[in-house]
């Protein structure tokens, strides 16, 4: 499987946001998770606007469509700039393509120009596709305990 994104399709950080392309993210959205509910236009131009937040997309130029997607979160902390890449997705009909490397090695880019020394991420072990992908890139399993508290 190539790493190489096929031809026409550009991954860049969103600048602003549109209807049609609320409506492509939120069409990403059930494909990572089953219980988030579709992100609204307000919702989607907040992490835009954030300095702290960077949505890359990939987008099929001939299709003019957009076929995946992450965030990349970024933000000083005492102990220097942290970052995480959360919520990535590549529209099932696109996998196997080489394009969730390119948005992870995309966010691996954006967190090092912006100074961090390291990029985290978590991910189930049951989602194969994706445990192989970070790990082909270069990600490390970390022994740590991961905790949730739960607002409910
Ligand atoms: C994980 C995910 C983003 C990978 O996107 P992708 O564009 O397929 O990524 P790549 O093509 O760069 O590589 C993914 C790996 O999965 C394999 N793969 C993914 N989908 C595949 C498919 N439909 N058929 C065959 N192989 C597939 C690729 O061959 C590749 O394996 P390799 O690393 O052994 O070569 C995508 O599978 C996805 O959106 N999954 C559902 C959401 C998810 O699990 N997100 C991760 C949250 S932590």
């Amino acid at each position: 499987m190539s790493e190489e994104p096929g031809a026409g399709l550009d991954v860049d950080a969103a600048t602003d946001m549109t209807d049609k392309l609320a409506a492509e993210v939120a069409r990403l959205v059930p494909q990572v998770s089953s219980s988030a509910r579709p992100p609204t236009r307000a919702e989607l131009e907040e992490i835009v606007k954030s300095p702290h937040a960077t949505l890359f997309l990939a987008r099929d130029d001939q299709q003019d469509n957009v076929v995946g997607m992450l965030t990349l979160i970024t933000y000083r902390i005492p102990t220097g700039v942290h970052a995480v890449i959360e919520d990535v997705v590549v529209d099932a009909d696109a996998r196997g393509g080489g394009i969730g490397a390119a948005l992870v090695t995309a966010a691996l880019e954006e967190a090092a120009r912006r100074g961090s020394r390291n990029v985290d991420l978590t991910s189930r072990a049951t989602r194969e596709a994706a445990n192989r992908l970070y790990q082909r890139l270069g990600f490390v399993m970390r022994e740590t305990n991961v905790y949730r508290y739960s607002m409910q």
